[in-house]
């Protein structure tokens, strides 16, 4: 019973020096921006329906549209790709990484450049 204590406690500090380094490292980390991070994977994932003169959607190749809509363009690419409103319409759904981008950008400010 003590051994499990012992280790439990270890385990503790273990994930609390980890966690500690971890946030450290990501104050370090620049933030994301729309003409860094976000358009090229944009370009890449919501064309040609959302570039314009690609597509006839709302354009998303400008960064004041994706400032405007990025909650619902969150909301959308999270769905299931049998869900009504699921984007990217008619394709795959994207990989969590490129949906973290999304996110991370969102949480970074929704920044346009450095
Ligand atoms: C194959 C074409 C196609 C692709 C690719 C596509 N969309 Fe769409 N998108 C549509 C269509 C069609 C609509 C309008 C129907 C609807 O609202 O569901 C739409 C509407 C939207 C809207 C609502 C826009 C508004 O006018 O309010 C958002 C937000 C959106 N898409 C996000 C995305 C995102 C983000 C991507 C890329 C990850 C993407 N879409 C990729 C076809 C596409």
């Amino acid at each position: 019973m003590k051994k499990i204590f012992v280790l439990t406690g270890l385990i503790a500090t273990a994930v609390v020096f980890y966690n500690c380094h971890g946030s450290k490292k990501a104050a370090a980390t620049p933030k994301l921006t729309y003409n860094t991070n976000l358009k090229t994977v944009i370009e890449t994932s919501c064309s040609p329906c959302h570039i314009a003169g690609k597509g006839n959607k709302k354009p998303f190749d400008n960064y004041a549209n994706v400032k405007t809509d990025i909650d619902e363009m969150i909301r959308r690419i999270e769905l299931k790709p049998e869900d009504k409103g699921f984007m990217p319409f008619k394709n795959p759904k994207l990989p969590d990484a490129t949906i973290a981008i999304f996110k991370q950008w969102k949480a970074d400010g929704s920044l346009e450049n450095n």
